[in-house]
Order: C-alpha cells, then structure tokens, then sequence
C-alpha cells in the first residue's frame, strides 16, 4: 500500500501507521491527531502498524526537515540530549541564542534546533512564542503548574522514530498543490481548520476540496479531517469526535472532529469502543 500524508504536521497517523501505538510525535504539535490516528486508520481499514510500501510525506512547515532526517535513520537525539543537560538558566539564554541561529542553521541539526525551541516553548506555540517557565512547560491541555517531565521527552521518542522501519519514504517540503496525484495510494489529508489558522501556511478550504478531489480522480481513496463534514458530493462523513480522550478540561472546548472520505468508512469499531470506555 502507498500511503501518502498531506499536511503532514507531527504526521501522528503516518507514525501509527508505521510503529503502531509507541511510534508518537517527538513533540506536541497544535492540531496534532494523535488522539485520533488509530481511529482514522481503522476508518480506512488500515491496522495500526500495519506498515506501507511506500510513503509520502507533504508539509510547507519546519516538520518537513524533521522528517527528511528520521526517515532517513539519522539520529536527532544527542543534540536533544546535550542541550538537555544544561541547568535552567543556561537553557534561557541558550533559546534566545538558538533561536536567533535557527535560520542560518543547516542540516539535522537545524531540525533538531526547531523541535527543541518548540518542546520548550510556551504552550507548545513555537519558538516565537517565547520560552514556557519550566514548571509550566507540560503538555498543552494539562493543568498549569503540572510538570510532567513531557520537557525531556523529545530525546527518547526521536531514537524509537529514527529506528523505524520507515519504507522508501520521500518528503515534499512545500505546498501541498505542487504534488502531482496518483492513483492507487490511501491518502490522509490533515489541513489547517478553515477560520482557524495558527501555522505560517494555510490552504483554504477551496483549495483542501480540489485537492482531495484530483487524488480521487487519480484512482487513490482519500480522508480529509476537519472540524465538520466536507462539502464533496458522493463521499462518506464519519464523526470520530469521541475518539479523543474527554479529560474534564477537554469537554469545554470539545470541537467537532470528522472524516470526509472518498470510500464508505471500514468500520466503526474504534469509535465504539471509545464511546463506551471508562476513560471517556
Ligand atoms: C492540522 S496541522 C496537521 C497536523 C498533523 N495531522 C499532525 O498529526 O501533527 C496542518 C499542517 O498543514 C501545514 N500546511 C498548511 N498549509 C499547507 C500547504 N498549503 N501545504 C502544505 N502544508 C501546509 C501546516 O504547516 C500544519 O503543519
């Protein structure tokens, strides 16, 4: 199966798809769906680290270099590590310093260089969002004040990335309109909220339809996630809203979460069992 991931962001289904449960984002990423990535592979009838012959990675942002470097097993983590070993204050005047550098950087670690800036960044919003205090500096979504060592979590989950069995993999660093269709690939699109755009790059919601529609047209069945059903006649609406896991804080700003598909979805199972869970 060719396997083709739009949007790609912190590419939580790809990694799913590829490492199954353990394989997740280095760092937390606005948007990111690995809340939902089991649930959107089951949807295309796709098991959870099942694997793919090929995979295309498509992202205008800085995960593109991310990914060009794991994909290709070159290791991230000892410049994670190393800068993690500085004590507080030096990692205050070490942000400002790296991320004044970070444009002149080159090579892996460059990448590497972004992802530290955003792990530590305040609220997870990026590196121009300023450096988080340490003790507030947890995933996004927990309680102010709760540390949970989410800070040096990126070290670990880059080796388990870099070590996976990644197929021949191409990344396209830009636009996501200068890909040329195929037929014959599962292609998972992923773009920015319509309305609610915090990324650099945007594709508006025109540009999101005629995009799924050309990959269909090429003969690939294709998934786009958005806050409500897509507007391409003939193809399958699924909510899988219920798959992310309603912590208390998460109900009051709980926004909508579906799956327009080109093909009838595989299955509900997934959203189901969520549904009926003791965590929910
Ligand atoms: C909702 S996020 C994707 C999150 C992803 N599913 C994950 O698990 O992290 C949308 C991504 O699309 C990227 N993007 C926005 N417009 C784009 C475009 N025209 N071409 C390529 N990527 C684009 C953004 O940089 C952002 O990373």
């Amino acid at each position: 199966m060719k396997w083709v991931e739009l949007c790609a962001g912190s590419a939580a289904v790809t990694l799913r798809l590829l490492g199954g449960e353990h394989a997740i984002p280095p760092v937390t990423y606005q948007g990111s769906k690995r809340k939902y990535a089991g649930g959107i592979l089951e949807a295309l009838g796709l098991r959870s680290g099942r694997g793919a012959e090929s995979v295309i990675l498509a992202e205008a942002g800085p995960w593109a270099e991310v990914w060009r470097y794991l994909s290709a097993g070159v290791a991230l983590s000892p410049y994670m590590t190393a800068w993690n070993e500085q004590d507080d204050d030096e990692q205050a005047a070490f942000f400002v310093e790296l991320r004044e550098a970070l444009p002149t950087m080159t090579g892996p670690a460059r990448a590497a260089a972004w992802l530290w800036l955003h792990q530590r960044s305040y609220g997870g919003k990026g590196p121009a969002a300023g450096m988080a205090p340490r003790h507030i500096a947890s995933t996004p979504g927990r309680k102010q004040g709760e540390w949970r060592h989410t800070i040096d979590a990126p070290a670990p989950r880059l080796d388990t990335l870099s070590a996976l069995a990644w197929p021949s993999t191409t990344v396209h660093h830009g636009d996501v309109r200068d890909l040329e269709p195929f037929g014959d690939a599962v292609v998972y699109m992923d773009p920015p909220y319509q309305a609610a755009t915090r990324y650099a790059y945007d594709l508006p919601r025109g540009a999101v339809i005629e995009v799924a529609d050309a990959w269909r047209a090429a003969g690939s069945v294709v998934a786009v996630s958005e806050a409500e059903p897509l507007d391409l006649a003939g193809w399958h609406h699924l909510d899988i809203t219920a798959l992310r896991t309603m912590t208390p804080r998460n109900w009051s700003r709980q926004q909508g979460e579906w799956l327009t598909m080109s093909e009838p979805p595989a299955t509900l199972a997934a959203v189901q069992f969520e549904l009926f869970s003791p965590s929910v």
